[in-house]
Formats: structure tokens, C-alpha cells, sequence
């Protein structure tokens, strides 16, 4: 009976008085004489009607324009359908059985999933004290599980359309000029260096075993652990705990002449590092910059118009230039405002948090506005645009997820995408998309190694290669979350705001993280007229899209004061990161137990000083020369270092106490080791949660505060 087409008697007439309806049959009788129908209908039934064409018609076909209704299920006896002479393909039950799966699916989900839903929704459960708070996690609602059903049932299984179209789109979003998925974030990094090995790049720019890397010695280990599966040394910099950042005033100090080949950093916790002074040094000495970009999708970096064309940067400002990329912009200060020392500087912009969405630089204006010369303009670009190769991590707590994935970014050199890609599938030469054949249309006329001319180009390996793609299911996850990441960049950002606010007071025992180039963060008390003026006009255009149905709630803005580079960045917090002071009367460890006995989720930054790691310990243990530290050989550097931190951070409002460990070459690494843990601030949060998680730090400092008061 599957695919006839029937009549149904009701025994009841409808609104119309109708007694039958013709339907189609989705399956064969079962011992009960039963089947399983969807009604067809000659009316339109917005969002629930598949069109019936032509050849949808196996035999016969109905008179009318008709559609069946997915919504409509129906199991029904053997002696209530008369069938008629009408037949429908195969293809097209087969797919009526997937819409109504899906419908289901979607309904399932939003039962089911209801905890998941981002913190805006409405549909998100209340908020009780004393439920789980997670740090991190999946952001989804039915959408994302219907996609990932759809994709199932297509059973593709390998990277394939979902995939193509997802690489597509996140390099649009991106800006650069491909994307190339994996299964994570950590095969992104291994894939990212390994395409800088090929033996296809000139000498003077392949990396060769032995050669040096530049990374930071604070951050998540497979940053660097593919530097070594490389074969080459990670020569290590330090971090600063302000940032979370790589110190970058130590590239100097860690270049090798004729063995440094790249650098690679990640931006760390959402936080761009220093890309300004770091491309400089690439630049300089002509070396491969990776950026990895696995916890900072959605941050925005801002650098003068000029520098930014001194450094080459050709493939953003013309992105820029065209003016329709949300995230590529250029843009004149609209506010100027002192620094926090009061040195004034025109040309500075103010703070660089208040952006709605995806606007990329909240206090710039479209040039266009205004003429101008290009020194007072300035290029702002999303992080993971600025380098050679970035990368992204699509694992649950990252700004998107696809399960496990991600991807790795070819921002300006198209011939990276190949040599990525071969790196990615096995180490072929061949770059024919999964199920296809021939892309380069001479498969039989390679003769390439010592193989025979004419050999299969599909079997060719010009590298030792991995397989490390994901799967087309993910993607398919991937690209639903890829429409919701403005919100979910803004959720971050609203999130971050909303703690900073809720436990600023308490900056005598905690230094929280600043932007990378800022050196204060203004409290709302120290607002001056202007922002006062600028807030109020932000708050009415949210009111007004609240108004109008818009899920937006308020959104908070901070103000900082910034460094003389005149350089800024707009973060994407991947998490609300604090440092614990010396002078506090609590340790970090302290905090983190607090936290944990009120279920309030809470990490450290990763691995820490990742050189104090036993798989690094164990790694200098077995081979003296596997890394270095940049600033180990050199103690008066060290010194001045010193020196120079105490100096810079007498610019923030509170006393800064030089860190216990100074003694060591990497003193910002383990103070962030020892000192620093971070919260959520990801999409899935509430607003009642976020305060709740404040006030019971603000609670905690209180009692540890009045218990030192009363020793003392
Ligand atoms: C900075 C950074 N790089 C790389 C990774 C690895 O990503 P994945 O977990 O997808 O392998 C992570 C993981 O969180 C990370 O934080």
C-alpha cells in the first residue's frame, strides 16, 4: 500500500462538511489491518503543506493543485480509505517520512531540551538557587537537533554538502578566503603547521624539524603540542594576568636568527592578544603567524588605517572598502577621550564594549561619513583575519559547537588551503571533494615521486598526511549555530558586563581581565557626560526593540581607558576571568571551592604555566633541547621586566603587587597558574543566574574580609 493515494472516510463531518479527504499512504497494513497517512489538501496551509509536482506522480494524479499536510498523521483501518487509481513515487513518500521525522524531532527537542535553550529565551526555565550553574555548554533548541536528524537520515555520514556550505559561510563570516573543517580544535592547530612543513613552500619558509616557534607559556596545551609533533621547538614567552595574553614586548627576546619560522598564539579566553606589535615582528622578520582563534570567535581588533597598510593587510581593507562586511570596517574615532593617567590623545578611541552584535567597532563611524586622511582612520577586523592560518574549536563550551569540530581558517594565501587540505585528507595530492572525481580534470596524466606517469592522482600522497575531518552531521549542527552566532557574541559580551558590574568593589582583591590595550575599567560612577548621553541613547534603541518583539535585553556598557597605541580590542568573552591578589584574604583555591560547594561552575586558565606540566617536565627530562623559555637566558631582560610591570601597572586604579614568583622566567604564567580562575559568561546564562553567581562572591569576599578584620 506504501505510496497509494486514498480516501478517507471520516466519521465526522469538518467545518466544511466535508465526509472524506483524499490522504496518502505512508506505510503497509500491520496485523492490525491499520496504516499510516497524511492527509493531502487543496488549501494553503502556511508551513505545513508539501507541494505535490509532477513527478511526484507515479501513477495518475489528483485534479487540483494539492499539498500533504505533515502535520496531520493519521493511523488509520483498512476499511475507512477507498484507494484510488493514484500512485506516488517512492522518492516522495520516502520524504514525506523524513518531514514528519523531522516534525517530530523538533517537538521531541523542545520538550526534551528545554535547559539548553539560550539564557534569553523565554521558554528557559526559572532559575532556583542552588541548581548547577554550568561554566560552559551546548546552546541549542530544536533547530539544531532537526538538523542534525535531517542530516542522519540523508546518511551522507562524510564531510559533504552540510560541510561544504558550512566552510562557505564561515568564511564569510570570517572575512578571509577559505575555511576548512575538522574534528577539533586541537587537529585545526596540527593541521595549521603542518601545512607550513610542505615541501612545496620555498626553503626560507618551510618549517623543518628543529626550527623554532614562538607560543606562550600559559593556555591550553595543544596550542603548542603540535609545534612539537612537528618536530620543531616552542620557544615560550610569558602572559600577562591582566590579559591572559602573551607578553608580547618578548617576541624580541625569543627570535632565533635563521631558526625562528612562526608564531603562534592563541587569544586567549575571548581576549585578543597584542596583533598589532606581533605583526610588526612577523613583518619584520618575515615569519608565518598563526593565530589560534579557537576560544575568540566574534572578537574584533582595531588598528590605525596606516599601520595596517604598512603590514600589508590588503585583504581586509579592500573587504573593508566595499563596506558590507559586519565585522570589516573602516572607521574614524567618534568619541575621543583621555587615558587613565589623563594623557590626552585625540585620535584615541573610547571604550570598545558597548557594540551591538556584530557591529565591529562601537565607537567608530563608517569613514564614509566623514572625508578624512587615512592616519586618523582605522581598519577593525574580526581576530583570526589578521595572521597567515587561524584556527577555531566547535567543542561544547567554544562560541559554537558541532559536538566535537573545528577549523582552520586560510585567511589571505589560497595555496595554504591546498596544502592544509592535504594535510586534513590523508596527505593526498589530490583535492577532489568527498564522492567526487577529476576536479583538476587530468586524474590519469600526474606522474609525480617515483610512481609511474599516469598513475591516479586520488591515490597520490605528496605529504604523511592525518584524517582528521568531522562528519557531515556536525556540520549540518554547525551551520544552525553559525545563524545564531551574532547572539551568541552578544550574549557573551552582555554576560561579561553583567558580572563586571555585579562585583565591581571588590577590585581590591581581584584584578579582572582587560582588554588587551586597556589599562582601566571604568566604573560606572566615573561615566562622564558623554557616555552618559551615549548610554541613554543605546538604552532607548534597545527599549524600542524591545518594543518591537526583540529578545535583546539591555545591554550594559563599560568604559575603559587605553594604552597610546591607539590600538583596541572588542572582546568575545569565551569566560570572566580573575586573578586573585596577594594582599586578599583568600586564596584562589579558596574561591574555586566556594564556587563549587554553590554549584557555580568555575575552570582555571587551562593548563596554567604548561612548561610546569608533567608532559613537559618530562619532555625537557628527556631531551634538554625539546624547548625554550625566551627569557631563561636572559635574567637582566628579566630584571627590566620586572621593573617595567611595576611601572605599567601603576597605571591601573588599584596597587599592583609584583608576583611572588618573579624569580622565575615565566612569573606571569604562574601567577595566572596560581592565582587566576575563570567563570562562564556563555550564551546558555541567565540573567538571574549571572547575579546570583556574583552575590555569592560578593558574599564570600565579605565574610573573608570581616573574619581578617576581626584577627587582625
Ligand atoms: C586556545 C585553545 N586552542 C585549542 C583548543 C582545542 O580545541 P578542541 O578541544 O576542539 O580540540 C582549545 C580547547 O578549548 C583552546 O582553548
Amino acid at each position: 500500500m506504501i505510496g497509494k493515494c486514498v480516501r478517507v472516510l471520516f466519521p465526522f463531518t469538518d467545518a466544511t462538511g466535508s465526509k472524506d479527504r483524499p490522504a496518502v499512504v505512508l506505510s503497509n497494513l500491520d496485523v492490525r489491518g491499520d496504516l499510516d497517512l497524511l492527509m493531502i489538501t487543496s488549501k494553503d496551509h502556511p508551513g505545513d503543506g508539501i507541494t505535490i509536482r509532477n513527478e511526484d506522480y507515479q501513477v495518475g494524479c489528483l485534479n487540483r493543485q494539492s499539498a500533504v499536510r505533515i502535520s496531520r498523521p493519521l493511523r488509520i483501518h483498512i476499511s475507512k480509505v477507498t484507494p484510488l487509481q493514484i500512485e506516488f513515487t517512492r522518492e516522495f513518500v520516502a520524504s514525506l517520512r523524513k518531514h514528519v521525522i523531522r516534525n517530530d524531532t523538533r517537538e521531541y527537542s523542545k520538550l526534551a531540551h528545554q535547559n539548553n535553550r539560550p539564557g534569553a529565551d523565554p521558554a528557559r526555565p526559572a532559575f532556583q538557587p542552588g541548581q548547577t550553574i554550568p561554566y560552559a555548554g551546548r546552546v541549542f533548541t530544536e533547530d539544531e537537533v532537526e538538523a542534525a536528524v535531517s542530516s542522519t537520515l540523508d546518511f551522507w555520514l562524510t564531510l559533504g554538502p552540510e560541510g561544504e556550505a558550512m566552510e562557505k559561510e564561515l568564511a564569510e563570516f570570517m572575512g578571509v578566503k577559505h575555511c576548512l573543517l575538522v574534528n577539533s580544535g586541537s587537529s585545526a592547530n596540527l593541521v595549521a603547521i603542518s601545512a607550513l612543513t610542505t615541501h612545496k613552500l620555498p626553503a626560507h619558509k618551510r618549517i623543518r624539524p628543529g626550527d623554532e616557534v614562538i607560543t606562550v607559556a600559559a593556555g591550553f596545551p595543544t596550542t603548542v603540542a603540535p609545534i612539537l609533533q612537528i618536530g620543531a621547538v616552542p620557544v615560550f614567552i610569558d602572559a600577562s594576568h591582566h590579559t591572559g595574553n602573551a607578553d608580547c614586548s618578548q617576541l624580541e627576546a625569543a627570535y632565533s636568527p635563521g631558526k625562528t619560522k612562526a608564531v603562534m598564539l592563541a587569544h586567549a579566553l575571548g581576549n585578543p592578544f597584542d596583533l598589532a606589535t606581533t605583526l610588526v615582528f612577523c613583518n619584520k622578520y618575515d615569519l608565518w603567524l598563526i593565530e589560534d582563534n579557537c576560544d575568540a570567535l566574534g572578537c574584533t581588533y582595531t588598528l590605525p588605517l596606516e599601520l595596517a597598510k604598512q603590514l600589508g593587510l590588503d585583504h581586509l581593507i579592500k573587504i573593508a572598502e566595499k563596506g558590507s562586511h559586519p565585522m570589516i570596517k573602516i572607521a574614524q574615532p567618534l568619541n575621543s577621550r583621555n587615558d587613565a593617567n589623563g594623557n590626552g590623545d585625540s585620535s584615541i578611541l573610547s571604550c570598545a564594549s558597548r557594540d551591538s552584535r556584530l557591529s565591529s567597532s562601537p565607537d567608530l563611524q563608517p569613514s564614509t561619513s566623514r572625508p578624512s586622511d587615512s592616519s586618523t582612520l582605522f581598519l577593525t577586523a574580526p581576530t583570526g583575519s589578521f595572521g597567515d592560518i587561524s584556527t577555531q574549536s566547535f567543542y561544547p563550551p567554544h562560541h559554537l559547537t558541532m559536538g566535537e569540530g573545528g577549523a582552520v581558517n586560510i585567511i589571505r594565501k589560497p595555496a595554504l588551503k591546498t596544502y592544509a587540505e592535504s594535510f586534513r585528507d590523508w596527505g593526498r595530492d589530490c583535492w577532489c571533494a568527498s564522492g567526487k572525481d577529476d576536479t583538476c580534470n587530468k586524474r590519469f596524466q600526474w606522474q609525480l615521486g617515483e610512481l609511474p606517469a599516469g598513475y591516479d592522482h586520488k591515490y597520490i600522497y605528496s605529504h604523511l598526511g592525518y584524517n582528521l575531518k568531522p562528519l557531515d552531521i556536525q556540520a549540518a549542527i554547525g551551520r544552525v549555530q553559525l545563524k545564531r552566532l551574532p547572539d551568541f557574541i552578544e550574549a557573551r559580551k552582555r554576560n561579561w558586563e553583567q558580572l563586571r558590574r555585579g562585583l565591581h568593589g571588590l577590585e581590591e582583591y581581584i584584578d579582572f581581565a582587560l582588554p588587551t590595550h586597556a589599562t582601566a575599567w571604568l566604573p560606572p560612577a566615573e561615566e562622564n557626560e558623554e557616555s552618559r548621553k551615549l548610554k541613554a541613547e543605546i538604552n532607548e534603541n534597545e527599549l524600542s526593540a524591545e518594543r518591537s518583539g526583540s529578545q535583546l535585553s539591555t545591554f550594559p556598557i563599560s568604559e575603559f581607558s587605553w594604552d597610546d597605541t591607539q590600538c583596541r580590542s572588542n572582546c568575545s568573552w569565551f569566560g570572566f576571568m580573575m586573578t586573585i591578589r596577594d594582599n586578599a584574604p583568600f586564596t584562589r583555591t579558596e574561591l574555586a571551592q566556594e564556587l563549587d560547594r554553590k554549584k557555580i561552575g568555575n575552570r582555571m586558565l587551562f593548563g596554567g604555566n604548561l612548561v610546569r606540566q608533567p608532559a613537559f617536565v618530562q619532555l625537557k627530562r628527556d631531551n634538554p633541547n625539546a624547548f625554550r623559555v625566551a627569557e631563561e637566558e636572559n635574567s637582566e631582560s628579566r630584571k627590566q621586566k620586572a621593573e617595567i610591570e611595576e611601572t605599567e601597572t601603576s597605571a591601573v586604579p588599584t596597587p599592583f603587587q609584583l608576583s611572588t614568583s618573579s624569580s622565575s622566567p615565566l612569573p606571569g604564567a604562574d601567577r595566572i597558574m596560581n592565582h587566576t580562575l575563570f567563570l562562564g559568561t556563555y550564551p546558555g546564562l541567565t540573567k538571574e543566574q549571572i547575579d546570583y553567581m556574583a552575590k555569592v562572591i560578593r558574599d564570600f569576599v565579605a565574610g573573608k574580609a570581616e573574619l581578617g578584620n576581626a584577627e587582625s
